[in-house]
């Protein structure tokens, strides 16, 4: 066999070589015997550093202690490029600040392409999720004129149309393709200029949107459930090796179980006050009280039907109690916080207007928006997952910006 990849560990002891060799599959112990190769290929192993990129060839064999349980007898051995011994990622101890610096790097990293392997199936779950429903897949636009919610804006200026504003949802564009489609979904890049550092935001984040007539608000939270418990099946039974990687806790992740609980806003606000949060009625939840509201929990938390002053402008009056909305954030378990926002969808075009005016949106860019209520104006529900804070908690990770490839932070516009 050859395989190419890039050196990640050598080792030798005069007449035995040593090369583990990373080639994005997995790592691969390549040894090399001086009595066995010729001078030259003998000759090739002292000019190897840590990431040279080699291709190897011989015989692979089982072998209990190497890596993955199979080494190579070499007989061939390349390089194909070679690497300066300065690499800045090295077996010690780097501060975060220096491991963004050099993210085009540090993704090589065991821990890091993990993650990246749970993100992909994770993503792949979700298609595959939405696919077997019947869900239509839609792309919506990421320069954008309308708002969609209340947080910071990125704009840019757009030829003679005025300014562009980057999507900070696909939301609205998904509720007009639900009315041709029945139930779409997005999933797409969305952009928030929030000046908030915290271990939960980028700037710069991926949402899956899925939009869907005729579901209310109650079963608008059945979907959520059922593509969680999917997403996370789906990581436990063919993701294992990552997880172990990243020492990820999986009996946490196996008590993820339908159906959970649904918790009225007004009744987390006592639960709360009890729990000591100096929040009041009206109030979003802070992170704080998140953390204090699922702790009694191994599942996601709903809670529901918030105060329409703390949610966008979109969501339908609730008829039970008009002070709120008939809305739902789910909250992951152990503290990692908010991973989805949904809502039913104000489908009464004249309270809609009231909303639009109330906000002090500009009615203008709404125009069409108010046709989906004008024209044949339907029940509807929908939600959006954020999915680097759905990757973090399925992996466990503290801080969002390992998450993606290549974060985007208030502070962080490089590599
Ligand atoms: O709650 P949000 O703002 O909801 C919406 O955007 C709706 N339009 C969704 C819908 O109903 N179609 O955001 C949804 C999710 C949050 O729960 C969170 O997981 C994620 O998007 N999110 C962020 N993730 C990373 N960084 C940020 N700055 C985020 N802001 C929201
Ligand atoms: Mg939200």
């Amino acid at each position: 066999m050859t395989v190419r990849g890039w050196v990640s560990h050598l080792r030798s002891s005069g007449k035995i070589a040593f090369i583990v060799v990373r080639d994005g599959t997995g790592l691969l112990q390549a040894v090399l015997v001086k009595s066995q190769v010729t001078p030259e290929v003998w000759e090739r192993f002292p000019q190897l550093t840590q990431e040279t990129c080699v291709s190897v060839t011989g015989e692979v064999r089982q072998e209990a202690r190497a890596p993955g349980g199979y080494e190579m007898g070499v007989t061939g051995l390349d390089v194909l490029g070679s690497s300066p011994i300065d690499y800045p990622i090295q077996p010690k101890e780097h501060g975060v600040d220096f491991l963004l610096d050099n993210r085009h790097l540090w993704l090589r990293s065991q821990r890091q392409v993990a993650i990246l392997r749970v993100r992909h199936e994770i993503e792949q779950a979700i298609h595959d999720f939405f696919y077997e429903k019947g869900f239509i897949h839609v792309d919506t636009p990421i320069l954008t004129a309308a708002i969609g919610e209340r947080s910071g804006l990125f704009q840019t200026e757009y030829f003679d149309e005025g300014f562009a504003y980057l999507a900070q949802t696909g939301q609205l564009y998904g509720e007009a393709a639900a009315a041709a489609l029945g139930c779409i979904y997005t999933f797409g890049p969305t952009f928030r200029a929030e000046k908030s550092k915290t271990r939960r935001h980028l700037t710069e984040f991926w949402m899956i949107e899925p939009e869907m007539a005729f579901y209310d608000s109650s079963d608008n939270m059945r979907v959520q459930e059922e593509m969680l418990v999917h997403i996370v099946r789906r990581v436990l039974e063919r993701r294992r090796p990552e997880l172990t990687v990243l020492e990820r806790d999986v009996s946490k992740l196996e008590r993820i179980k339908p159906p959970f609980p649904r918790i009225e806003y007004s009744d987390a606000v006592s639960i709360l006050q009890k729990k000591g949060s100096s929040i009041t009625w009206g109030d979003d939840l802070g992170a704080e009280d998140e953390s204090l509201l699922v702790e009694d929990y191994e599942t996601p938390v709903f809670v529901c039907n918030y105060p329409k002053q703390a949610k966008a402008f979109y969501m339908k009056e609730n008829p039970a109690d008009p002070r709120t909305v008939l809305c739902d954030d789910c909250l992951a378990p152990e503290g990692y916080g908010e991973i989805i926002g949904g809502s039913q969808r104000e489908d009464d075009h004249d309270k809609l207007v009231e909303r639009i005016k109330e906000e002090g949106l500009p009615m203008d860019a709404y125009g069409w928006y108010l046709d989906l209520r004008k024209y044949g104006t339907f029940v509807h529900s929908g939600y959006g997952l954020g999915l680097e804070r759905t990757v973090a908690w399925i992996c466990g990770n503290p801080h969002i910006r390992e998450s993606i490839a290549f974060p985007r932070m208030m502070s962080r516009l490089r590599p």
